[in-house]
């Protein structure tokens, strides 16, 4: 089967950093970022990752927990974060990343914001994945003692307009390996 729009899907997914105060987030189109987060792949299939929606009142609180000076203010207008905990490896995920010595917890998680970000485009939201945030305050706020790797920042962008997007060179980023090589 060939899907052709997800090159369009990448392209208008951006980390927006202005959202509208107003205008709050369905919990229907959280609830479909987190079911196609659920077909994300990972490693032995483990799924170490845990989503913890917080929305309304509950998601003005914690705003400032991820604010430094100008870093992040924009989670001030946040009416919906998805905080993305890190579980634990099942059987032979625990041994493959021992004897490969590889993290693949961090991978599986990436790619589980992926989807759930490109989800989240695709029903007209905006989003911001943040790395930077009081672990502590947000294990206390959720009552975990799970680490804490990612939170997704969900809401509407004020405006429609996008950045233009900066990446390094394609000669930076990958390599086609030929046969004559
Ligand atoms: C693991 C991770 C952590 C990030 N943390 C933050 C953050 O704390 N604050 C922020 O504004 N953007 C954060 N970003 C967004 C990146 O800055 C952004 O993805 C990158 O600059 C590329 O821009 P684009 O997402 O708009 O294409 C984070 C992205 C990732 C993947």
């Amino acid at each position: 089967m060939e899907f052709k729009d997800f090159k369009e899907l990448a392209k208008v997914r951006e980390s927006c950093r202005d959202y509208d105060a107003d205008r709050e987030v369905e919990i229907e189109k959280i609830e479909a970022c987190l079911e196609t987060m659920k077909l994300a792949p990972s490693a032995c299939n483990a799924q170490p990752y845990y989503y913890y929606i917080v929305h309304g009142d509950d998601a003005k609180n914690i705003s400032k927990y991820f604010q430094l000076g100008k870093m992040n203010s924009f989670a001030k207008d946040i009416s919906a974060f998805a905080i993305v905990t890190e579980e634990n490896y099942n059987l032979s995920a625990k041994i493959g990343s021992s004897v490969k010595n590889q993290d693949y917890k961090s991978i599986d998680i990436g790619i589980s914001a992926a989807y759930f970000t490109a989800e989240a485009t695709s029903l007209g939201l905006s989003t911001c994945i943040m790395g930077w945030f009081d672990e502590e305050k947000l294990q206390k706020f959720l009552k975990t003692k799970s680490r804490i790797r990612l939170v997704i920042a969900i809401g509407y962008a004020k405006t429609d307009d996008l950045r233009e997007k900066k990446r390094k060179t394609s000669d930076a980023l990958y390599k086609i390996i030929s046969e004559e090589l």
